[in-house]
């Protein structure tokens, strides 16, 4: 879940390079995905109080190294731009390296969100060489004790590792922050500490029904405390702070609440346009739900990818509202965006 977007930036629109995603007669047919969001592993070493991935066991389905390295093959072959690892938590794959490395050498680009706790100075280096191109840390608070409540760990090792990765300035390293009844009244100071650090910030709002969510409709902030803290984030970002998310992600996260609304995006591209695959290797829509296509060990990730069953799902998920997870929310403002200008374009 998490966002990446802003890692394929500078990309040239998918019309130019001849990618357009498929339709006939109007009808979503195979669709040329833009990303993959890969969970490396169902394993974590975090106890956060709103994630079920530590509160069950998850070794059974994980993936092999060869099965990533063949699914990474496929998703180059279906035109994907960037792979983005998450989980469970990813580095606690000793092979993450090797992954890295053939999604750059497919000429995709590599990207990682993490907790940091196993982010050592000697890991860093180790995915720098390896080729990762961003890569980004949750942390939804610089309050100790806060950060305890909520993610169920001491906060110092990953701040030391998270200080320690960031001035080694090796590639752009960004916070990802889960906004949260717990530190809504916060965020202001993630932005000034990501300022300070040479760090981009992101925000997703907590998400109480949506894969690896623990369902807790309490964690869940006020419409009123999103509203204005969306407005002091949009704010900080006009004056310059590295705030990567859009003023209509910000301003929806209230509308969401309030009447479960969008501001500013057409439509969802998530089950489109972005490859989900989960912590036991099955094909999914979205992460906006646990709706699964197949297994990758059953066929492989084109046949899926352009199978009756997905299309069957694309046409139900069509104009679904669902959630407001970030990294999809995000890419499709941004990949309509793109369409629109493409569109303009053709007509000048
Ligand atoms: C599932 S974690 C996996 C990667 C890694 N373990 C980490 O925590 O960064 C990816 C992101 O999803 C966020 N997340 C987890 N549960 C969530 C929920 N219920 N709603 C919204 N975001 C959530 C995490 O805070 C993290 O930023
Ligand atoms: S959010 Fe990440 S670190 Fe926390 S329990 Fe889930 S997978 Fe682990
Ligand atoms: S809005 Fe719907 S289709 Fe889009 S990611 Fe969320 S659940 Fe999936």
């Amino acid at each position: 879940m998490s966002d990446i977007s802003d890692t394929t930036k500078g990309t040239r629109p998918d019309a130019a390079n001849g990618t357009t995603p498929a339709t006939t007669n109007g009808m979503v047919t195979a669709m040329t995905p833009d990303r993959a969001m890969v969970n490396v592993t169902g394993r974590c070493n975090s106890r956060c109080s709103y994630c079920m991935a530590w509160r069950e066991d998850r070794t059974a389905g994980e993936p092999t190294l060869e099965e990533l390295l063949h699914i990474v093959e496929h998703a180059a072959k279906l035109g994907c731009k960037a792979v983005g690892f998450s989980g469970g938590e990813p580095l606690l794959r000793g092979d993450l390296e090797d992954i890295i490395r053939h999604v750059k050498s497919l000429g995709m680009y590599p990207a990682l969100v993490t907790n940091g706790v196993l982010l050592t100075e000697k890991r860093v280096r180790s995915l720098a060489a390896a080729g990762i191109g961003s890569l980004s840390m949750s942390l939804d608070t610089l309050d100790a004790d806060l950060y305890q409540a909520i993610r169920g760990i001491p906060l110092k090792q990953p701040m030391e590792h998270l200080l320690a990765a960031a001035a080694l300035k090796l590639m752009p390293m960004g916070i990802s922050v889960t906004v949260s009844a717990r530190n809504v009244h916060s965020l202001d100071s993630l932005v000034e500490f990501a300022g300070m650090h040479g760090l981009l910030v992101s925000f997703q709002l907590y998400a109480d029904d949506v894969h690896l969510a623990n369902a807790d409709a309490s964690q869940m902030p006020e419409w009123q405390s999103l509203e204005a803290a969306a407005e002091r984030l949009i704010t900080l970002k006009e004056q310059g702070a590295p705030v990567t998310n859009s003023p209509e992600y910000l301003r929806s996260m209230a509308a969401f609440v309030r009447e479960g609304a969008w501001l500013g995006l057409g439509r969802c591209l998530g089950p489109q346009r972005e490859i989900c695959i989960d912590e036991a290797l099955n094909l999914v829509t979205c992460w906006g739900m646990d709706r699964k296509i197949g297994s990758l060990r059953d066929a492989d990730l084109t046949t899926l990818w352009r199978s009756e069953e997905f299309a069957k799902a694309r046409r139900e998920l069509a104009g679904c509202r669902r959630c407001l997870l970030s990294c999809h929310f995000e890419n499709s403002l941004r990949l309509l965006a793109m369409e629109e200008a493409a569109t303009a374009g053709d007509k000048a």
